[in-house]
């Protein structure tokens, strides 16, 4: 091993470089984004190439077969340019994070030897002993342990925010178990971070110029947080939670994903209703609209139970949009049960979906079901359904369009002067606004639909502009995402 490569003797001086590709869901861009955090006191900086990293962490999903499979695929090119810059001298480590590796832990390196370390979502605190063991010894290392310590509690307090609006996870794990789900496996138990330890993040989150927080967990409605952390203080759920943040100043926009029917409870909807910071968006997933299907699902509610309580929540917020996703072929779906689900959309019309042919997960107890549903009929439904939900979609921006709305500005677009940005319902909205900065909130007025994105005129230039607006925002750059559902 040659000298420039050893250890950390040249951490402090030449920044290393470091790319990470996530992939799912919202919660690995979180991890990705505190891998950088926890590598920067060894010198890494994130890149947005693998070509020249000198570590590169996929950070993956196991939820369908297909994202298990994108991975493979991945490390047999990063293989090619580890090889390439081997022979060129230099070292390249490369580490598979996330569910698949902690899944199938030793199988990654057995199957491919390319790979250097492997370690789940529970102890990415531990990244520079990694990296450390593998410069240095040369070793392998493999970790899929569940330790007993709080990976939360050894985070780097610091957030260096890539965006201005960001992501922080107040709870993980799912004890729900949908029998299609591999979550709670991968994942472990439900475990809720204390309220004091997220209001200490989303702080310095706010510090470095966030303004947008979306609160993240596999269930987050299930959130049941102590108010500090090993003490007997009273348990918050999440209505009671975001009325707390809300009082952050600098915090202008809130969020929450991904939640499940069954944990939605009278204090977050009253939360819908009072707190204004919390935007009038709300992603649950309902998977399918027959009961029959869902009580296999273990959903532990029933189509009209949704409806109900959809109808309560419109109650209290009428302009609220509804978001879900859903599953089609499930075990033992028939058509009329397929036909059960188009008509729960048409009842409920959602703004924004996320839809997917089922995938059976080795180990879940739907995975056992006999009677599973061919491809090419899973594939049938899953056009009709999404034919349904885009053309739902694009009914709702075109309604959109002449209505003005309040967008936070992410990050630059294609022409000179021209910002892209969210609107309060999830779309990217373009806009020319040549005086405005990444991180203001502006008003604009939604002049016309795209494939993917509303065109809008600036109507009002920075609604709330606080002192810190672009306070140490970067562009995400050296984290690529493949996000196949929120
Ligand atoms: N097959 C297909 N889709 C799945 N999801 C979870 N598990 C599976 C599976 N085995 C979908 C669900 C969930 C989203 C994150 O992924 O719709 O809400
Ligand atoms: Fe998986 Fe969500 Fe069901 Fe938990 S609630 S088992 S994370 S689908």
């Amino acid at each position: 091993m040659g000298d420039k490569l050893r250890g950390l003797g040249r951490s402090a001086t030449l920044p290393k470089k470091l790319f990470i590709k996530s992939y799912g869901c919202q919660m690995n861009v979180y991890d990705s984004e505190r891998m950088v955090d926890v590598l920067r006191p060894m010198g890494y900086r994130p890149v947005a190439e693998a070509e020249d990293a000198d570590l590169v962490i996929l950070n993956t999903c196991h939820i369908r077969e297909k994202a298990v499979e994108k991975v493979y695929s991945e490390l047999g090119r990063l293989k090619i340019i580890k090889e390439l810059r081997a022979q060129r001298g230099d070292r390249m480590l490369v580490a598979i994070a996330g569910c698949v590796a902690q899944a199938q832990g030793f199988q990654i390196v057995r199957r491919q030897p390319t790979v250097d370390i492997v370690f789940g979502p529970q102890t990415y605190h531990r990244l520079p002993d990694y990296v450390t063991r593998a410069l240095e010894d040369n070793a392998r290392v493999v970790d899929t342990e569940f330790p007993a310590e709080a990976k939360f509690d050894l985070l780097p307090k610091e957030r260096h925010a890539m965006t201005p609006a960001a992501f922080l996870t107040i709870q993980e794990g799912c004890d729900r178990f949908c029998s299609f789900c591999v979550v709670p496996y991968t994942r472990g138990a439900e475990f809720s971070r204390s309220v004091d330890d997220i209001v200490k993040e989303a702080r310095a989150l706010i510090a470095s110029g966030v303004r947008e927080v979306t609160l993240l967990g596999q269930n987050v409605n299930a959130y049941h947080g102590k108010l500090a952390s090993r003490s007997a203080t009273p348990v918050w759920r999440l209505g009671r939670l975001l009325r707390h943040l809300e009082a952050i100043d600098g915090l202008e926009r809130l969020r929450y994903a991904t939640s499940h029917p069954k944990d939605v409870d009278e204090e977050l909807i009253a939360a819908h209703r009072d707190v204004e910071k919390l935007m009038p968006f709300l992603h649950l997933p309902v998977q399918s609209g027959s009961d029959k299907v869902l009580r296999s699902m273990n959903r532990q509610h029933t189509a009209d139970d949704y409806r109900e309580l959809i109808d309560k929540i419109r109650k209290v917020r009428p302009d609220i949009a509804l978001s879900s996703d859903f599953i089609v072929g499930f075990p033992g779906e028939t058509d009329e049960d397929f036909a059960e689900t188009l008509r729960l959309i048409r009842d409920i019309n959602f703004v924004r979906s996320f839809s997917f042919k089922y995938s059976a997960r080795p180990g879940t107890p739907a995975a056992g079901i006999p009677n599973q549903i061919e491809d090419h009929v899973r594939a049938m439904r899953l056009s009709e359904l999404q034919a349904v939900l885009n053309a739902q979609h694009q009914i709702f921006n075109e309604a959109c369009v002449g209505k003005t709305f309040s967008v936070l500005l992410e990050k630059q677009g294609r022409h000179a002067g021209q910002l892209v940005g969210r609107s309060p319902y999830m779309q990217a909205v373009h806009v020319d606004a040549p005086d405005a900065a990444i991180g203001d909130i502006v008003s604009v007025k939604l002049m016309n639909v795209g494939v993917n994105s509303l065109g809008g005129d600036l109507v009002r230039q920075n609604i709330n502009a606080p002192e810190s607006r672009t306070l140490g925002l970067r562009s995400a750059e050296g984290i690529k995402t493949e996000v196949n559902s929120v």
